[in-house]
């Protein structure tokens, strides 16, 4: 198995809740290392940066403005096959589809306002690690 690193997004509705910790836990209880992490307000020029994959879909500018409604925590994480074990540990994106134990499912207030977001490759992940840090702040 390949060890990968991943981008993990913290989002508005879970910091507001004080859940960085618990969710941070639930990562790192499943292997992943978290090798990065900073606490950012995004713009909402920023968070339409990121999110400009999904331009012109429908919830695009609904979920740029929320992105942007409070601070997130972005963080790298670390370790054998991290895209998908991230995004096990996440859950669907609906929380209403999400499996017992899932960050989602304990969490997530809507299909929106979702506590999480995860790369969904690993070309994606060095995609989004290099819009959040420089290599200077990847510790290992
Ligand atoms: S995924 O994981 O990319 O397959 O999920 P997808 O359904 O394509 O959704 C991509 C991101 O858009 C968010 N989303 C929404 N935001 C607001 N309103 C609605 N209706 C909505 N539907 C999807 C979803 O939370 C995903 O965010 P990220 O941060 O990528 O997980």
């Amino acid at each position: 198995m390949a060890v990968e690193r991943t981008l993990s997004i913290i989002k508005p509705d879970a910091t507001a809740r004080n859940l960085t910790g618990a969710i941070a836990k639930m990562f790192e209880d499943a292997g992943l290392r978290i090798v990065a992490s900073k606490r950012i307000h995004l713009t909402p020029a920023q968070a339409g940066k990121f999110y400009e994959v999904h331009a012109e879909r429908p919830f695009y500018g609904e979920l740029c403005e929320f992105m942007a409604s409070a601070p997130v925590v972005v963080q790298v994480l670390e370790g054998e096959n991290a895209v998908a074990k991230n995004r096990e540990v996440m859950g669907a994106t609906n929380p209403a589809e999400a499996a017992e134990g899932t960050v989602r499912k304990a969490f997530a207030l809507s299909i929106g306002e979702n506590s999480v977001h995860g790369s969904d490759s690993a070309e994606n992940a060095a995609i989004e690690i290099a819009f959040f840090f420089s290599g200077l702040e990847l510790v290992g």
